[in-house]
């Protein structure tokens, strides 16, 4: 949702910016801009589109040693270049790039900018405005940028450079990310560390309502009223070839592909060097000690709680919640006594959970994040963290991250069942068993020509089309219509199978696509074949993704069986690559799809 990169003390600013942008482009792709300064005047160059567009825009002719950059995701006024950002304050000498929302920005600009003549509509131009008028009125520009942080409220990663002193960025930050990148000789500072990592490996941390004022040779980090405050850097390793696409031609199946590599990873981080699961035992104490699980997530990860719920249930013996975090922001229902809150998140940065996690830390109840980040805002608000180990997800379709929640939540799982005696966990192999999931997924992933034919036939043109399932299918059902709808567009609906003939039959007609998962569960699988002819009975194209063991003939994809626990991983990927093709074959944007950003800290 936006992304901030800025640099000081570097010959190459300009490039140093436009590459950390191509690498935040996945947090926000509408417009884009830079502004360049320490050689002469300072240059601000901004464009609508992506940052190839803003790149060739700029050509060669920025020299710069300090600089920032925003790439971004629309809130306030459509996209168009003067809403992108950077922004100015009236008489250009302040340079400010924002990433999140400001909540009383309309407030701001009667009291204070009444007389103050704005070019487009963002919230961040009333911020610069702001700043710009206290130094107008004789404040330094350390003491402007203060006052403005104390008057506004809301979510914001600032940076902000003064035309007149090019060495030198403020920041703070307050709900949305950012960080600083210590360089040889010069300093950086960014939304995440992937758009650093060809720079630096050494991280600061900004914490909220913190001021850092960033030079080539210095970082400073004060509060609000300018007292310091002592923070340390650590080293952060990431490697450059997972946040490239390598020989793939979009980063949704590179990571659709890495999956069985993710559950093997996952195998090792956790289990001990006798191959027995080993979790924190804090966090098995923290989940032993509870009477009651809520999962708080948006999006996959909410999906991936539905997918996780049935089996820590059974192993854990704790009955699980689920809560959609944009909803639960508002109020939370009757809590039980013990609660235990388990926020799920890739990004470990996405607002709607971290308001809700914030209420959850004021009430004083313990809290797990489950996230691809280690160090994300939502990792360190919380009491605990389990790690994804999925690696970068890069395109905007969460695909690998899903499925590593589930398999992290069965860890998870397993450890507090052994933990409590319980037998079901006892005798669940989940080693073994996520073995033979990560072989029913290669198995899957070489089948991509049936696949992408059966797209062709069903999803290449159609408006409409329903996932069904029951039980857990269902919950994959969810998912699957998810991640078709956000990147081909065509409206879908995840289906409880049973729940159509209730009303949402009447959708259905001739050459309705609907993609009906069974799973191996008897019982369900029988229901579900009913559910799937009534469908055909009018007029439904059908195409079927069934488990081994309940296969029949004229099924369109068989997949290995897996445990019940994790057959959500299994049955997930097909669906995967169903969105994946049908976007393709439509001719559309895979990665970044329209209207959307990778990670969300807007509320
Ligand atoms: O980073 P998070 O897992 O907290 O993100 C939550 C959702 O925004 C995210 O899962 C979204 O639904 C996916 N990108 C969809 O593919």
């Amino acid at each position: 949702m936006c992304g901030i990169v800025g640099v000081v003390g570097n010959e190459n600013a300009t490039d140093i910016l436009i590459q950390g942008l191509e690498k935040l482009e996945y947090r926000g792709y509408d417009s884009a801009g830079i502004f360049v300064a320490g050689k002469g005047a300072g240059s601000l160059v901004k464009s609508v589109g992506r940052i190839a567009d803003l790149s060739a825009k700029v050509g060669d002719k920025l020299e710069g040693t300090a600089g920032i950059g925003h790439t971004r995701w629309a809130t306030h006024g459509k996209p168009s270049e003067v809403n992108a950002h950077p922004h100015q304050s009236q008489t250009e000498r302040l340079t400010l790039v924002h990433n999140g929302v400001i909540e009383n920005y309309l407030e701001i600009k009667e009291k204070y900018l009444a007389d103050h003549e704005l070019k487009g509509q963002t919230d961040t131009e009333i911020a610069v405005h702001l700043m710009g008028r206290f130094v107008q009125e004789g404040l330094s520009t350390l003491e402007a940028f203060k006052k403005a942080l104390h008057l506004i409220q809301g979510s914001y990663a600032f940076a902000l450079m003064d035309a007149e002193d090019a060495d030198t960025i403020y920041v703070a930050k307050n709900k949305s990310p950012l960080l600083i990148g210590l360089g040889d000789g010069y300093n950086m500072v960014c939304s995440d560390a992937m758009a650093m990592i060809r720079e630096t490996s050494e991280y600061m941390e900004i914490h909220d309502k913190e001021l850092v004022i960033v030079k080539k040779d210095s970082v400073q980090v004060m509060d609000y009223e300018g007292n310091a405050i002592e923070r340390g850097s650590y080293i952060a390793e990431l490697d450059l070839s997972d946040i490239g696409k390598g020989t793939y031609p979009y980063y949704m199946l590179k990571e659709i592909d890495e999956q069985p590599t993710v559950m093997r990873k996952l195998i090792q981080a956790y289990t001990d060097e006798n191959g027995a699961v080993a979790v924190d035992s804090a966090i098995i104490s923290a989940v032993k000690e509870c009477d009651r699980i809520y999962i708080i997530a948006a999006g996959t990860s909410y999906h991936a709680g539905f997918a996780s719920k049935m089996m820590l249930e059974e192993l854990t013996g704790k009955p699980v919640e689920l809560g959609i975090a944009s909803e639960w922001g508002y109020g939370m229902p009757l809590l039980s006594q013990k609660p235990l809150f388990i926020f799920i998140s890739q990004s470990g940065e996405t607002a709607d959970s971290r308001q809700v996690l914030v209420k959850v830390n004021e009430l004083g109840f313990p809290s797990l994040t489950v996230t691809n980040v280690p160090g994300s805002t939502l990792s360190r608000e919380a009491s605990h963290t389990m790690i994804l180990h999925a690696g970068p997800e890069i395109a905007v379709a969460s695909t690998k991250a899903y499925t590593a929640q589930i398999a992290t939540l069965a860890f998870l799982a397993k450890a507090v069942g052994e933990a409590m005696d319980n037998e079901k966990a006892k005798s669940f192999d989940l080693v073994h068993e996520l073995s033979l999931v990560a072989q029913s997924i290669e198995s899957t992933l070489s089948e991509k020509e049936l696949i992408e034919g059966k797209v062709k036939e069903l999803l290449e043109t159609t408006r409409n089309a329903f996932y069904i399932g029951r039980g857990n299918d269902y919950y994959v059902a969810m998912e699957a219509s998810l991640k078709l709808k956000e990147i081909s567009y065509i409206q879908c609906e995840g289906f409880a199978a049973g729940e159509l003939k209730h009303g949402t039959i009447s959708l259905i007609e001739d050459g309705t696509p609907v993609l009906a998962l069974i799973s191996a569960n008897p019982v369900i699988a029988s229901h579900a074949r009913g559910n799937v002819s009534e469908v055909v009975a009018r007029g439904a194209q059908v195409l079927t993704i069934v488990e081994e063991g309940v296969e029949q003939e004229g099924d369109d994809i068989i997949l290995n069986k897996v445990h019940p626990y994790l057959s959500s991983i299994s049955m997930v990927i097909p669906t995967q690559l169903i969105a994946y093709y049908a976007c393709l074959h439509r001719g559309l944007d895979v990665d970044k799809p329209r209207n959307l950003a990778k990670s969300v800290t807007v509320e």
